[in-house]
């Protein structure tokens, strides 16, 4: 493994706090918070690397912020049921600052349900790694109080994995909550198939017109997490011949140059290509190989690709961004965001967590056809 690996082991350890949570990014002061969403696929990460104590610290302190919730996942519950709406008061952040508490209220929306799911797969993922290992009380009730409030809520319109687009329900929040349903289940024996059945025709569904899933049901375009439909939710399987073209229209319209984008109109700082989407669709990749032998080399060659150019893109001290200005969608919103929040926030967790990944996956890809 070379240096980037073991140093993006080596900055994630740095910068997770003492109380378990990993900041979002040591530099960028608008991220200096824990996200559900991108602490789990760090703890992932750090599983796959053997820092599993690393992991373990991280899910108890999702734990905690959850348990210490329990009152208001019970009311948000009732109130959701009875079809009443959900203030910002009233529903489960998706960030918390280090030391557990709220962020500052009012000024950042926080209904993204997406980050309880992806929180609840990866700690089913954990007790895979670890399986003599028993998960607490602690761990488990806070699972269950995710479950139940991801079954109530999972219809909801609430903001997506970039914080963006609240009056739609996105395919990728419905595929993450599907995954943490199903691992839930996988951890507990507890059924939530009625719902993960709703999630899955309704996804099937909005794929029908177009052949692929997409972004908005009345457009075909494509976002690139969408990928996570297949990779690491299982909604469907990577081959799946509506993965199959949801990948292709990715490939075809975000992808430019190497580096991946979240979606054609997007803007943040200019909308650039993202490290950690890039590190995705190698890890998409890695996973399709498995059944599509026939495709072995133009695979292989696509997933070292990503990884190619993910490390092209380590700069000062190994740090990788959370994107590069490259490409932009729109080259004018590039400054716009520079004055707004600075430059772009580096080194980001998540985009070193995505790398570990796709670097364990290559490797495993490569052994298993030894
Ligand atoms: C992204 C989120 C992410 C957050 C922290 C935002 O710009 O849209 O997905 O959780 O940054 O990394």
């Amino acid at each position: 493994m070379n240096d980037l690996y073991q140093r993006s082991i080596e900055i994630i350890l740095e910068n997770q706090s003492q109380s378990g949570g990993y900041i979002a990014s040591p530099n960028f002061p608008t991220y200096h918070y824990c996200w559900f969403r991108d602490g789990s696929f760090i703890a992932y990460a750090m599983d796959l690397a053997g820092e599993h104590e690393s992991a373990n610290r991280f899910h108890l302190w999702v734990a905690e912020r959850v348990n210490q919730r329990k009152d208001l996942v019970h009311t948000s519950i009732i109130k959701a049921r009875s079809g009443q709406k959900l203030t910002e008061e009233e529903i489960l952040h998706t960030r918390y600052r280090l030391d557990g508490t709220d962020g500052e209220p009012g000024n950042w929306p926080n209904f993204q349900l997406d980050g309880f799911g992806t929180w609840l797969w990866a700690l089913n993922e954990h007790q895979k790694q670890n399986p003599a290992t028993r998960l607490s009380q602690e761990l488990l009730s806070a699972a269950d109080l995710a479950a139940d409030y991801l079954s109530e809520l999972w219809i909801l319109p609430c903001y997506d994995c970039w914080e963006e687009f609240p009056d739609n329900v996105h395919p990728h929040t419905l595929a993450a909550i599907y995954g943490g349903l199903k691992a839930h289940s996988e951890l507990t024996s507890k059924s939530h198939q009625s719902v993960t059945d709703a999630i899955r025709d309704h996804l099937l569904d909005s794929a029908k017109p177009f052949g692929h899933f997409v972004k908005f049901s009345d457009s075909s375009a494509v976002d690139a997490s969408l990928l996570a439909l297949a990779v690491p939710y299982g909604v469907v399987a990577p081959d799946d011949p509506i993965m199959l073209k949801t990948a292709e229209c990715i490939e075809a319209t975000i992808l430019h140059g190497g580096g991946l984008h979240r979606y054609a109109k997007d803007s943040y700082y200019g909308g650039g290509a993202w490290i950690l989407l890039t590190a995705w669709l190698g890890w998409y990749y890695t996973e399709l190989l498995e059944t599509r032998p026939d495709m072995e080399s133009s695979l292989k060659q696509r997933m070292e690709d990503c990884r190619g150019w993910i490390e092209a893109k380590a700069k000062d001290q190994n740090f990788l961004p959370e994107q590069v200005a490259e490409n932009l969608n729109i080259p004018a919103e590039y400054s716009t965001w520079i004055e707004r929040w600075g430059e772009i926030a580096s080194p980001l967790l998540w985009s070193h967590a995505k790398y570990i990944i796709l670097r364990l996956k290559i490797k495993a890809g490569f052994e298993r056809d030894r």
